[in-house]
Order: C-alpha cells, then structure tokens, then sequence
C-alpha cells in the first residue's frame, strides 16, 4: 500500500533546524470533540510523541524536546495528574527497545526532584540504556518550567559564589547557560506549538531567545509527519538575522 504522506519531507535544499522543540497542547481538546475523557486525549497524544520522534530520526534532526509536563500543571486535577504521569512510566517501558534501535538518546530536563524514587529511577535506566546511542537526542521536559529552571541555575551559581569558587563577574551567558538543565544542548531552532495557542506557557524561556516559532493549528494527536514536514519547511524558508543584517546571497 501506498503512504502518500510519507513522501512529505522537509526541502532538501536547505538546513534542517539543529533543534526542534514542541509544546504538545490540545489532547483534552481532541477528546472532548469525540466525547471521550481528557486522558484519552493524552493517550493519542503519546502515539504522536512516538511518531514524531520517528521522523526526527528519521531526517537527522539532532534535538528534540517536548514539552510533557509544565511545572504549572500541578494545578490540574489529581486524576489527570495520575494518568499523565502513568502514561510517562508506560511509554518510557514500552519505548526503550524501539528508541534503542532507532539510535535515540534520551534525556529530561525540568525538577525531576518531586517525582517518585521509583520513577526517577526508571528514568535513569532508560537514559543510561540508551546511553551509547548516537542519533536523535530526545529531550523531555518534565515538571518544567523556564523560570523554575532559571531561579534552580541562579541558586547552583549563588553556592559556588558563596563558597568562593566564583566571583560575580565570572557570570557570563555562557556560564548561566552552563548551569541550566540544557547544558550542552544547542539552543532550539524551531519552536512549534499545536493547537493553535500562540504563548509560550513558560517553555524554554532563556533558550528559545532566537527560536524561530510555528503555530500549528492541529490538536497534538493529530499530529504527524505532514504537520511536521510543514514546519521544517516553513523554518527554512525563513531568513534569521540575530539582529544582524541579512547576509547577501
Ligand atoms: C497538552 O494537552 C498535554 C499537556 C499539557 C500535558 P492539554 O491537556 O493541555 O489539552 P487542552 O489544551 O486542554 O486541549
Ligand atoms: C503547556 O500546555 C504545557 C505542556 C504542553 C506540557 P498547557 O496546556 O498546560 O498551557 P496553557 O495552560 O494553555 O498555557
Ligand atoms: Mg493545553
């Protein structure tokens, strides 16, 4: 059988973004259109992870990120709380043997600290499985917030401040950025949001300084490699200055 929508790529005539992050948003959307429960949403929402992952892989992407829990989404009730973090246990059992082939590596960004010992564990042995791994880079952001995030790297720089290891002035972006969860990640090159929502609800807020933003209008479990394909390809039709001039062709 044919998949026409496999043949959808980004243009191969220009770079491909180093680094792609996603706020996942619309799963309880797309289930309240069907009239099931928002978890249900969620559930789709983990098979467009798994298929988007795919096709980063697939294309050479070298980051991904995903926005999976925000330091905000406490505030939801706790049965949804239980289910998502659920979901999170069986997709990291379920996935390391595909991401193992698929040459994926996995990391987590965000407080990991008020998640369960036997879940930070279990994510610990996922990262450590694929560890030898040297394709896609997966990055999820859990119990993440971009000011949460900054406040924990001004805290690490004020101790060794304290202890006398560093001066004020040693403090430059690239010794904050060091100290962020994303140390050593670039920074991301293409931010795309679904659902049509158009903030950033928190994501990312030092490393996204230059990102290049997309607003996709399809709840995330519908998402697949067309939307994404369609993403890539308007990124690369952008011109990126960094406050600069545009360099001549
Ligand atoms: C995104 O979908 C998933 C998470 C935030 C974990 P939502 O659950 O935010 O879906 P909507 O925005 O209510 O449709
Ligand atoms: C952002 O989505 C958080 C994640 C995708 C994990 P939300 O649905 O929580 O954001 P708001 O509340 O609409 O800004
Ligand atoms: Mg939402």
């Amino acid at each position: 059988m044919s998949h026409p929508h496999r043949e959808i790529r980004p243009f191969a005539s220009s770079p491909l973004p180093r680094h792609i992050a996603i706020i996942m948003d619309g799963n309880g959307r797309w289930a309240r259109r069907r009239g099931k429960p928002r978890i249900f949403g969620h559930r789709a929402g983990a098979e467009a992870l798994r298929r988007t992952a795919e096709a980063c892989a697939e294309w050479g992407i070298s980051h991904l990120t995903l926005y999976a829990f925000s330091t905000e989404n406490w505030r939801r009730p706790e049965g949804e709380v239980r289910a998502l973090l659920a979901l999170l246990r069986r997709y990291l059992q379920e996935s390391v043997a595909d991401l193992r082939r698929r040459g994926v590596r996995l990391r987590f960004i965000g407080d990991v600290q008020r998640f369960s010992p036997a879940l930070r564990k279990r994510m610990e042995e996922v990262a450590a499985a694929l560890g030898g791994n040297r394709g896609l880079q997966i990055i999820l952001a859990l119990n993440y917030g971009g000011r949460d995030e900054i406040v924990r790297a001004c805290r690490a720089l004020a101790r060794l401040a304290a202890a006398g290891e560093i001066a004020a002035d040693d403090i430059s972006e690239e010794l904050f950025a060091r100290h962020l969860d994303t140390a050593d990640v670039p920074d991301p090159d293409l931010v795309i949001r679904t659902a049509g929502e158009m903030r950033l609800s928190n994501f990312l807020l030092w490393q996204t300084a230059y990102a290049e933003y997309y607003s996709s209008p399809v709840c995330w479990p519908d998402f697949n490699r067309l939307e994404l394909a369609a993403a890539i390809r308007a990124f690369q039709m952008r011109t990126r200055k960094f406050g600069g001039l545009a360099s001549p062709l």
